[in-house]
């Protein structure tokens, strides 16, 4: 795992873990279809989980095992909600869910226009309490930012205070663009690819993200 930050802006954190490697790798496989694919996002939404939610505080609680009593830890302070972008990042969400149960789910409906790259927002439903609540982002692609910086101005509207970004692949300009607008929101992410090509497709990339995992195109 790496994890960088330039002055003044929030963290990067590569969570470049041998299992998250090879999952990824199969699913940039062009030969990789829609069931696996869906798959691996999920499993290894699960594995970036584990590594951004490190930072959750716990406390000990009085337990009973079989044999004693003790103080044991258990998750404590802010609770959490996720919030995917959709389409592509439900499915994160979704698998994600299953590690906290507990968690609320908020959704934010954005696609990318073809022609000026630029998000068009759609649909936006969050948790009433989101500013009390810890909010994992979720996105498998970080590609020029635009989508990721306005679902994150939509949830501090909402007032949501503490915000980290979920990803599967990103490229520096997302990082950018994500650390320009909102230099206070983390980013978790399973690697960081060389750029964008000419229509804005992370390159090497995997596609479509939604098209993807969902069989459209
Ligand atoms: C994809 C992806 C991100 C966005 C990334 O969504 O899931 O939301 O593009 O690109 P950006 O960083 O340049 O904004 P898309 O617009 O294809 O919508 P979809 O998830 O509904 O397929
Ligand atoms: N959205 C995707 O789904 N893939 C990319 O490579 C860029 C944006």
């Amino acid at each position: 795992m790496t994890s960088s930050s330039l002055p003044g802006t929030a963290k990067v954190t590569v969570v470049d873990h041998p299992l998250i490697l090879h999952k990824l790798s199969l699913m940039r496989d062009v030969r990789t279809g829609v069931k696996e694919f869906r798959e691996l996002a999920g499993e290894l939404s699960m594995l970036l989980a584990y590594e951004a939610m490190r930072d959750l505080e716990t406390a000990p609680e009085r337990l009973s095992t079989p044999i004693q009593d003790d103080d044991f830890p258990m998750l404590s302070g802010k609770k959490l909600a996720l919030v995917a972008i959709l389409r592509a990042g439900l499915i994160m969400a979704d698998a994600m869910v299953r590690l906290v149960p507990a968690a609320k789910v908020g959704h934010i409906g954005l696609y990318r226009d073809p022609a000026t790259l630029k998000p068009v927002a759609y649909y936006s439903k969050l948790p009433q309490d989101i500013s009390e609540r810890r909010v994992f982002v979720t996105d498998p692609m970080l590609a020029t930012g635009g989508s990721a910086v306005a679902a994150i101005q939509t949830l501090k509207e909402a007032g949501a205070q503490s915000i980290k970004l979920m990803t599967i692949l990103s490229v520096p300009e997302g990082i950018a663009a994500v650390h320009a607008a909102h230099p206070d929101v983390d980013i978790v992410t399973a690697a960081i690819d060389t750029g964008l090509n000419d229509h804005g497709y992370i390159v090497p990339g995997l596609g479509d993200a939604g098209d993807r995992i969902y069989g459209t195109k």
